[in-house]
């Protein structure tokens, strides 16, 4: 791709997160304290990132790849972290700095917000005791330059935490998925379920695949999913934890349309399943929460 047709798609990228960003603020403020609660999060990120973020301590440098309205940046400060968030989108970046104004007065640490390109980025030399990344990866042309520069970035025995998608979706996980959301209540109603099952037959899956693959959404949506980067930090870091998420439970939970509490009652107990499956080999999951570590002689303590 030549430099203005790359331009072109990153500065549309910033606008979608900028637009999502918005949208998410008019619902719920950009603040990990409420959106833990919020349904997706409760039954697939919740226990992790809480689980993440007891590991930050008053005092450490924390950076942020790809923050965001920032809430993430922002829990960190609010555990007493020095932490900075870099993300390509000036709407989601204007509204983490805003939020932030909003409330610093509670806030232990200190937040800080920047609006930049992690494909070209150049960050500062053992800075961070923590570099963390949710969702940011499968967005990224360069992965291998960003792993780069967060090594660099990271002090020896630092911590690089990170959520994210690594593959495509297998056919067993997608087929499940379809079935689910075809029998289950979504937004789309059964008859029109139906008839796109008539008119998609057997290209119905697919399109299943294509929309877990949430294609299309942003321009460089599928670019980092072409990158194995799980083998990329396996190359470079020490990788301590790896926790593998449910398959299919993710892209129900967004699709499921019920009352809240017995959508979360069979959320909570089809994520178990999916879980055990996954563990098993029988669905191929491509969530994955990654807790690697720079090699050092001073670990330090997170
Ligand atoms: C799926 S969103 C995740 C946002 C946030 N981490 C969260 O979990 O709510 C991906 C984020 O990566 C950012 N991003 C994508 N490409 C980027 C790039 N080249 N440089 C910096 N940020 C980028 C987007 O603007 C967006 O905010």
């Amino acid at each position: 791709m030549d430099e203005s047709g790359y331009e072109k798609r990153l500065a549309e990228e910033g606008e979608v997160w900028g637009r999502v960003a918005a949208a998410e603020a008019e619902v719920i403020a950009p603040d990990w304290r409420f959106h833990r609660t919020l349904r997706h999060n409760a039954i697939m990120h919740t226990a992790d990132i809480d689980n993440f973020l007891a590991g930050i301590q008053p005092g450490m440098t924390a950076l942020e790849v790809g923050c965001g309205s920032g809430w993430l940046t922002l829990a960190m400060a609010q555990r007493g972290a020095d932490a900075h968030g870099i993300d390509i989108s000036r709407g989601a970046i204007r509204i983490a700095r805003d939020y932030y104004d909003s409330v610093r007065d509670t806030v232990s640490g200190r937040a800080s917000y920047e609006v930049a390109d992690l494909n070209r980025i150049t960050l500062p030399p053992q800075k961070y005791d923590v570099v963390v990344g949710k969702g940011v990866l499968h967005h990224l042309s360069e992965v291998g330059h960003l792993l780069d520069q967060i090594y660099c970035a990271l002090k020896p025995g630092g911590l690089l935490w990170l959520a994210d998608t690594n593959g495509h979706e297998a056919l067993p996980t997608v087929l499940l998925a379809s079935v689910l959301t075809f029998v289950l209540p979504t937004e789309i109603s059964y008859r029109d379920k139906l008839k796109g099952l008539l008119r998609f037959g057997w290209r119905a899956p697919e399109r299943i695949k294509a929309s877990m693959q949430a294609e299309g959404l942003s321009p460089f949506e599928a670019a980092g999913r072409e990158h194995d980067w799980l083998a990329m930090i396996q190359e470079r870091f020490i990788i301590e934890r790896r926790i593998d998420m449910p398959a299919v439970t993710g892209y129900v939970t967004a699709q499921l349309k019920m009352p809240e509490r017995p959508a979360r009652l069979l959320l909570k107990s089809l994520a178990r399943v999916d879980r055990f499956l996954v563990r098993r080999g029988l669905l191929h999951n491509t969530g994955v929460v990654i807790y690697a570590r720079k090699p050092g002689r001073e670990m330090t303590d997170t």
